[in-house]
This record gives C-alpha cells, structure tokens and sequence, in this order.
C-alpha cells in the first residue's frame, strides 16, 4: 500500500535540485495527477540560479521536442516553470508537503540541521528524503524525532532529467508504505527506481568508485598509460567514457571528497582498501584541477 504524493518540496535550487524539480513538473503523469512542486533555496539569487539552469535545460527539451517550432517551445517551456513555486522559506514548503527532497550541501551537520528544523514544521505524515550521494542515511535521519520510519534515500544522477535511475535507499526502518510511495512518484517521473540498502556508495557509485581508483593506481604504478586506460575501457568494455574521463566529469574534488570519507569511517565497506585516496588525485586536487568544470582535471577542456 503507498499514499499517494501530491506535493513536494525541494530543498537546495544548484545542479540536482533544480533538475530534481524540472523533472517533476515535466513529467505528465504527475502533471495529470495535479502534484505540486516548491523549489527552496537560501537567498532569491540562488534561486534564479536555480530557475536558469531549469530554463535552459527545459529549452533543449523543447527544441527536440517540438522540432524548431518556437512559438509552441516557448509555451512549454514557460508552462512548466509555471508548475513550479519558487521560495526561500523551507519550513513553510515544508508544512504542505508530503514529501521533501533534500538537495543542500554535501555536509552530514548541514543536512541534519535543515531535517531537524524541517521535522518541527512537516505534518507527521511527510516523508523526508536525502539526495546524498555519500553520506549515511541513517546518520542524517537521526537527526529527526518520530520520522525514522519515513526518512529515505532518493539518489538521482546528473544530468537529471536525463538520467532514468534513481536509487531508492532502505534504511531498516524505513515502512513499506513510505517505500511504496516514493517508488510510485519515481514511475511517475519516468524513470526507474532500483531498491538498495544504506550502504556507502549504494550501488552505482559503490562499484564505480573503486573502479576509478583502480584505474588512477594503475597509471600511478606505470602499467598504462590514462589515455590507453580510458581507450580500453570504451572500445574493451563498452563503456561510453574512461575512468579519467569519468572521475573529471564528476569532478576530482568530488570524487577525492567522498573517498577521504568512506575510508575514513570504514563503515559498512568490506575491502576498506578499495576506497583508499592515491596520491595523485590529491595531488591535481591540491594544484585546483577539479576537472571539467573548471577546465583540467586529468585532462585539459
Ligand atoms: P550545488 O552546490 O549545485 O547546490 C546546492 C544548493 O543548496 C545551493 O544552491 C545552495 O545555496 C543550497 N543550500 C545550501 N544550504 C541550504 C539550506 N540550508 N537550505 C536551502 N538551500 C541550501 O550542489 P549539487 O551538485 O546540486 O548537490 C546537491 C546534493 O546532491 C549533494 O548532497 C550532492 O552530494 C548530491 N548529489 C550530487 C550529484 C552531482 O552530480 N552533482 C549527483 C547525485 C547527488
């Protein structure tokens, strides 16, 4: 049994939330359902970051999708923002909603300071769910008082509303209904929800981490060279990027961050040394080489 979500909040208006709220107010199963969407952020000028990103996403959309006719791309692109409210008040979102995605700052005490706020001010009934990408649910969730049994993991990948997957992640409180409920809300964005326990990593990043690693260790000790690595694993494995192009997609930051992390807690990794950071990734980071984003990584862009 689920209980159907008719309104949700997103916390934080950056890369995921905005895509997170995009992909609601998009998606027409949930627009025939009539679900409401409030994107929240700190101050007005995040959230017109947030509204940029989510315009200009939202035009290539409408380019494909309506082949060139810009009067009717215009119209859809402009209806679908409309679906969305935009506020800086996360407790009043908060209070008429059934559901809250958090998608603020990869921080454990930022993320338990917002839910424990958020947990005074949400009727009883709202579930609360993380898009963290690293940190514990559990952790997070203690944060809360009664909600235990209603706090999950929604993990969505970038960019979201291009990317299917979303991992819902089962904490071993979390109740069946509120279970039910967010996988139904997944369907209704389009996209596939795959069930995974509150382990480091979930699944996908669980597997690719290490595999990253791997790959900068083994051009660390000179059995290849980055580039034949990430030849390899494409033509070799099928892959549609290599590990190093990967890792600078991520960004290097990001991904020395979470594994600083996981193996400095060791919690729930068997095979610690699977996670443990190599020097260089230290290294570009130290240098300011964090990847695409900001021009070099491994690479240069
Ligand atoms: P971002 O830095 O683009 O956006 C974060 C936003 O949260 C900012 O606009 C910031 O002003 C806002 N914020 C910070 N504290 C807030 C608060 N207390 N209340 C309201 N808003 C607040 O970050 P991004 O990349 O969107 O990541 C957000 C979360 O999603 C992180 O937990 C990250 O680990 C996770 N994630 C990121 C992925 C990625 O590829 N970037 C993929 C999957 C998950």
């Amino acid at each position: 049994m689920s209980s159907v979500i008719k309104s949700v909040s997103i916390i934080g208006a950056g890369l995921m939330g905005a895509g997170i709220a995009q992909s609601i107010a998009a998606a027409p199963a949930l627009i025939a359902k009539g679900v409401a969407v409030t994107l929240v952020d700190v101050g007005e000028d995040r959230l017109a970051n947030g509204k940029k990103i989510i315009s200009s996403s939202l035009a290539r959309v409408a380019k494909k999708k309506f082949d060139g006719d810009k009067a009717q791309a215009d119209a859809f692109v402009a209806d679908t923002l409309a679906r969305i409210t935009f506020s800086t008040d996360a407790g009043l979102a908060a209070a008429h909603s059934d559901l809250v995605v958090e998608a603020i700052v990869e921080n454990l005490d930022a993320k338990q300071k917002l839910f424990r706020d958020l947990d005074t001010r949400a009727p009883k009934t709202t579930i609360f769910a993380s898009n963290t990408s690293s940190l514990p649910i559990s952790e997070i969730a203690k944060s809360t008082l009664s909600r235990r049994d209603r706090f999950a993991g929604l993990h969505f990948f970038n960019p979201v509303p291009q990317m299917k997957l979303v991992e819902i992640v089962r904490t071993q409180e979390l109740s069946d209904t509120a279970y039910a409920s967010l996988k139904d809300l997944v369907v209704g964005m389009g996209k596939v929800g795959v069930e995974c326990k509150d382990t480091p990593g979930f699944i996908v990043n669980r597997l690719l981490v290490p595999y990253m690693l791997e790959a900068i260790r083994m051009v660390e000790r000179g059995e290849a060279s980055k580039e034949d690595v990430d030849i390899a694993m494409k033509l070799g494995a099928g892959y549609p990027m290599g590990p190093f192009e990967l890792a600078d997609y991520v960004g290097l930051d990001t991904t020395k961050f979470i594994t600083e992390g996981w193996f400095a807690s060791g919690k729930g990794l068997q095979g610690k040394e699977l996670v443990s950071p190599p020097a260089s990734l230290g290294k570009l980071v130290e240098e300011g080489k964090f990847g695409r984003k900001n021009g070099e990584g491994f690479y240069k862009y």
